[in-house]
């Protein structure tokens, strides 16, 4: 039986920092960009990334085997999955995601340690720079893309006329559903830093001519009234279990008779342990915004139960992301 045993999974998952580093960093210099038109040898990689030969080997290399990167003699081309997503190639791009997590997250993590043992980290929503702040918002916005554009196409809006996204961050949820449904009003409501972006980001959309956007703190001030549908994405997850407990009950008084509440996020099973990539982003969720995490779908029962507020049904939208629905009684 020992003898079976090898120290392979921990490595494997130690040396995780590693890969993160490496895509991190392959994608900021642009090797995945450098093959968008078709392989190419490294001479030509490091005369369009300004890369030192040597080092963009180094890089080259741990993509190829990780995955991302293919080789064929002297010459690398993307893998199917960095053509799609990381190549600046119409369609969802994953490269503001990994600059969130390279440049803010990253860092954050140094301080995982502490924040465990002390039982809470520090809030950074309101110490983001304005670079800081397009990077977080347009990271999460990668992040979510997928989840939003399932959110517009498997759920019915048409039952609704106006929809209020609370946290909404640069409007990207409320862009996908009011493009499907085009008589339906939206409301975001966010942080100034976050509103910011989002109206730079609604500026070039027709859909942001039918989106009020609200700056506020939902803990402070009063959420905008007469909503038929309320989403809450990816933000139950930055708050404390105490708050969201009081951000269901403000949601509730201020929502119209029957209206939906939508919470988006990514969903813990009963263990709380799958799916895998909701529990690894726990720690983010915490490092992040200070006191929250990944919850479990059990967590919402509870909170939704003690609002008035009636759980109708989980559906999964897209990878690790879920939406709760409920509505008011
Ligand atoms: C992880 S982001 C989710 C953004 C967007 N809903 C999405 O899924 O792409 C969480 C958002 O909650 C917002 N937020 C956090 N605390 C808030 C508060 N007290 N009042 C209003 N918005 C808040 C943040 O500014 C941030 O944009």
């Amino acid at each position: 039986m020992a003898g079976d045993v090898t120290p392979e999974p921990i490595m494997r998952i130690a040396q995780g920092f590693m890969a993160a580093k490496h895509l991190f960093t392959a994608s900021a210099i642009g090797l995945f960009e450098a093959l968008a038109n078709g392989p190419a040898t490294l001479d030509e990689i490091a005369v369009q990334c300004r890369i030192p030969r040597r080092t963009l080997r180094i890089s080259a290399d741990a993509m190829a085997s990780l995955g991302l990167v293919q080789q064929d003699g002297d010459h690398y081309s993307n893998s199917p999955s960095a053509a799609a997503f990381l190549s600046g190639a119409p369609g969802p791009d994953l490269r503001p995601m990994l600059r969130f997590w390279d440049q803010i997250s990253y860092r954050l993590w140094l301080n995982f340690e502490t924040a465990v043992r002390a039982g809470e980290g520090q809030r950074q929503f309101d110490r983001f720079t304005d670079e800081q702040q397009q990077i977080f918002s347009a990271g999460v916005e990668a992040f979510s893309a997928g989840a939003a554009a399932a959110l517009a196409a498997n759920y019915d809006f048409g039952r609704h006329r106006r929809v209020l996204d609370v946290g909404g961050g640069t409007g990207s949820f409320l862009i996908a559903i009011l493009r499907r449904f085009p008589t339906l009003q939206g409301t975001l409501f966010e942080l100034p830093g976050a509103c910011a972006v989002a109206r730079q980001r609604l500026n070039g959309e027709p859909e942001g001519a039918r989106i009020v956007v609200v700056e506020g703190d939902f803990f402070k001030d009063p959420l905008p009234d007469g909503h038929d549908a309320m989403i809450v994405a990816n933000t139950v997850h930055v708050l404390s279990a105490a708050r969201n407990l009081e951000l269901l009950q403000s949601l509730r008084a201020s929502a119209t008779a029957s209206a939906r509440l939508l919470l988006v996020d990514v969903w813990l099973d009963s263990t709380h342990t799958q799916p895998p990539a909701a529990a690894l982003a726990s720690g983010e969720f915490l490092m992040v915004s200070g006191e929250g995490q990944a919850y479990g779908e059990d967590d919402a029962d509870g909170w939704l139960a003690q609002n008035g507020w009636r759980k109708l049904e989980r559906r999964p939208l897209a990878g690790p992301t879920s939406v709760v629905i409920a509505e008011a009684f």
